[in-house]
């Protein structure tokens, strides 16, 4: 039995998976705000606003304290808005919980990983898309505000997280994967003005059933790439690097990231 943590576990691709994981015996733990979507799959749950600092910082310790072993940090959690939106912490929204969260639990739960005997991190996201730059002066896009544009710019950063990731741990055993999961008819949880509401919904009709998404992402938990670092379009294996300066993005992104958690 393995124990699987899935952040956006309570719906969409995160919850396929977990009733996937379920039905083959694992012990899985669903984060998300609603606990009650967490409840009806039968996972065990931990309610959580994960776009707040605090808040992944009680999740990694809750989960260090409760778990032992990690065999594999599944890394769901997202929320469009259309509208820009600062957290308390005073975070663009979308940067905090697409981005920050998964740094956080990323790092934050390595030793948990490592005690694994096969572990991987599956961050579930955009790799082998054409994305935008970092906006190094502006992570916060206080000018030029898209829904869209932030939901990309996070995926360029959770490549850039992957990098970092495997070039900080080079001792891991654990397995970095970044899976872009393609179009899939999940919840797109959010707040969506008119125009984007209608694109997702024509989406959503020629876009895979959720539960279809899940068996290629269990297949990296059963069987982790042998790479420390890899990235897959669905099961299609990408580069993890879109241009010749990923390394060095990466690393600047972490020290900026460590600036701005107070670190
Ligand atoms: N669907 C696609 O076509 C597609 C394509 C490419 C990439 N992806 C990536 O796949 C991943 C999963 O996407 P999805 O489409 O399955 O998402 P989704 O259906 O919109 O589900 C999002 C999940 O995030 C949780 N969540 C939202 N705000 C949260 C918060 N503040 N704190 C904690 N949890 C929060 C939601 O649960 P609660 O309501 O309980 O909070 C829900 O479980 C995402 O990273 C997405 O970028 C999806």
């Amino acid at each position: 039995m393995k124990t699987i943590v899935i952040t956006g576990g309570t719906d969409g691709i995160g919850a396929a998976l977990a009733r996937h994981r379920l039905a083959l015996g694992d012990r899985v733990v669903v984060i998300g705000r609603d606990a009650a979507k967490g409840e009806a799959l039968g996972a065990e749950i931990i309610a959580a606003d994960l776009s707040l600092v605090a808040e992944q910082r009680r999740v990694v310790d809750l989960l260090a304290s409760q778990y032992e072993a990690i065999d594999a940090l599944v890394l769901c959690a997202r929320y469009f808005r259309s509208h820009r939106h600062l957290t308390p912490d005073g975070f663009e929204a979308c940067f905090a919980l697409e981005y920050l969260s998964r740094f956080q639990l990323s790092h934050g739960l390595l030793d948990r990983l490592e005690a694994a005997a096969a572990p991987v991190v599956l961050n579930v996201s955009g790799p082998g898309a054409a994305k935008p730059e970092i906006r190094w002066g502006d992570l916060g896009f206080r000018r030029g505000y898209s829904g869209m544009e932030a939901q990309f710019h996070a995926g360029r950063a959770n490549d850039l997280l992957g990098l970092g990731f495997a070039a900080e741990h080079p001792k891991a055993r654990t397995r970095y994967v970044m899976v872009n999961p393609g179009g899939v008819a999940s919840s797109f949880a959010g707040e969506y003005d008119p125009q984007t509401a209608a694109m997702v919904e024509q989406m959503k009709r020629t876009a895979r059933p959720v539960d279809a998404a899940a068996p290629p992402l269990s297949a990296f938990i059963d069987k982790p790439p042998a790479k420390p670092l890899s990235a897959f379009v669905i099961d299609r294996p990408v580069s993890p690097r879109t241009t010749p300066d990923d390394d060095a993005a990466a690393e600047r992104l972490q020290r900026l990231t460590l600036e701005a958690l107070g670190r």
